[in-house]
């Protein structure tokens, strides 16, 4: 009997020890320690022991038993080590890659543009206000005194939604609706999209913007205005620039001007950027009309005030030297992204 469980025991550990799956443990499991398994079979034999044996064989089965469980738990362990070492390996992360980048776009040049006029005015003590884009005629024409028979409003100008109301065509209006509501002083600038009927070309859009500035005061003149100007063109384009008034004609200011800039690419010689004249118009400008702060209820014998209108694509496109308007309604990121 001795040597029968020996036997079992030697055949069961070598088979265990080659086993090379889990299927495979668990066939050797059944043969040796299952209901019809081996060492089950010499339990059934124990009547042909010694009654005074049989405690002795019994306890001879256990330990054989034991050796076989414990034999295979420990193979049983070594194939879910490998397995997990295996599965480490497969899916083991290169932490030298580099990294993919996400595409974040880039700032739009109006929006650059925009950002360096606001941060200018803002330190100047202007407040930044918006208005509606769609505005009522009496404050994109009406209260700026630009009276119903003006070729301004002509339908071939500008976007109506009714005889009232209508897509502004400027941020001019703006001015109306902060003096309507504050009280001087007065320091606003007011960004925003404006729009008028115009086909689309390099210098054309029927959607562009106009930043518009406003200062109403006690004691306002035209020399405030050209010296806030004058630096406001410093700002833009550099300390060494020039500016120039050249007299002009809007209904809502008196007197009225257009500001040129010495020409930032020649200084002032003359170029193909300039044209040859050494000039760049970059903004219209004036002293608020007395009309126009008597229809806003300001007493134009105590304030006077200056106004401005730039364009804002006009600026990015001189700043960056872009030289066709449509590439900045593109949103084309190759060409955002060098500026
Ligand atoms: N609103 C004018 C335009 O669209 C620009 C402008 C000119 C605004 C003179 C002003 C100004 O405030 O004083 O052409």
């Amino acid at each position: 009997m001795k040597e029968k469980l020996e036997a079992i025991k030697t055949s069961a550990l070598a088979k265990l020890e080659a086993a090379t799956d889990l299927d495979v443990l668990n066939e050797i499991k059944v043969e040796y320690l299952g209901k019809k398994g081996e060492l089950t079979s010499v339990l059934k034999s124990m009547k042909e022991v010694l009654p005074e044996d049989r405690p002795k064989v019994g306890q001879m089965v256990n330990d054989v038993r034991n050796v076989i469980e414990e034999k295979l738990e420990e193979v049983r362990n070594s194939f879910a080590a490998k397995l997990r070492e295996e599965k480490m390996k497969a899916e083991v992360i290169d932490v030298t890659l580099p990294a993919r980048k996400p595409d974040i776009g880039h700032r739009h040049p109006n929006s650059i543009a925009l950002d360096e006029m606001e941060r200018f005015f803002v330190g100047m003590g202007y407040e930044i206000v918006e208005g509606p884009e769609v505005e009522y005629d009496y404050y994109n024409f009406e209260a700026l005194n630009i009276p119903a028979n003006h070729p301004a409003k002509d339908e071939q100008d500008t976007f109506y939604i009714n005889g009232d109301i209508l897509l502004r065509t400027q941020t001019s209006p703006c001015q109306v609706r902060v003096m309507e509501s504050t009280k001087p002083p007065i320091r606003v600038i007011a960004p925003g999209r404006v729009f008028r009927s115009d086909e689309v070309d390099g210098t054309h859009s029927p959607c562009f913007h106009q930043v518009e500035g406003l200062v109403i005061d006690k004691n306002i003149t035209f020399a405030d205005l050209k010296g806030t100007l004058a630096e406001f063109a410093k700002e833009l384009f550099g300390e060494d620039t020039k500016v120039k008034f050249r007299p002009h004609h809007f209904p809502f200011t008196e007197p009225s001007a257009e500001m040129d800039v010495t020409c930032f690419k020649c200084g002032g010689k003359g170029c193909r950027f300039c044209k040859g004249s050494g000039w760049i118009e970059i903004l219209g400008c004036g002293m608020v009309h007395p009309k126009v702060l008597k229809m806003s209820g300001i007493d134009p014998d105590e304030y006077t005030g200056f106004a401005f209108g730039v364009g804002l694509e006009r600026i990015a496109l001189l700043k960056y030297e872009i030289d066709d308007m449509r590439l900045l309604y593109e949103n084309d990121t190759r060409f955002l992204k060098q500026f």
